[in-house]
């Protein structure tokens, strides 16, 4: 029996969707506004999904506050009012995208999370655009 255990969260980041080997016309034409030099932000929204089995004795597929803690360290403390090209490693060679974005988060909390634990992260880069990655 596997249950889905969830919790959102929320970052403000800036970006610009860009390629360095490309020229700024053609940056332009593939990315739009979101090729502005001078960066624009997102308020992302963010759903962390664990799945997994109920622990016997707990009764909890995982303590959402060691989530919770988690999700803080890996994500919130280092994403928050920070500009993604510039000042997050994992993004110094990397689109920023939402996909992207997802993938990294997904790798981050992964690597912190029991072998026998699935994970899903939705990242709303808009509330009308987000995108799911679970790893496959
Ligand atoms: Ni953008």
């Amino acid at each position: 029996m596997k249950v889905t255990v969830s919790r959102k969260a929320h970052f403000n980041a800036a970006h610009r969707l860009y390629r360095k080997d490309w020229s700024f016309e053609k940056n332009d034409e593939i990315f739009g506004k979101c090729n502005n030099p001078n960066f624009h932000g997102h308020n992302y929204e963010l759903i962390v999904s664990v799945t997994g089995d109920i622990d016997k004795e707990t009764g909890y597929v995982i303590d959402m506050k060691v989530l919770k803690d988690l999700i803080k360290k890996e994500v919130e403390d280092a994403f928050d009012h920070k500009n993604l090209n510039v000042e997050v490693l994992e993004f110094k060679d990397l689109n920023p995208t939402a996909e992207n974005i997802a993938v990294v988060i997904y790798n981050k909390l992964k690597l912190q999370l029991s072998t026998h634990l699935d994970l899903e992260i939705t990242l709303f880069e808009t509330p009308r655009n987000f995108v799911t990655y679970s790893g496959k």
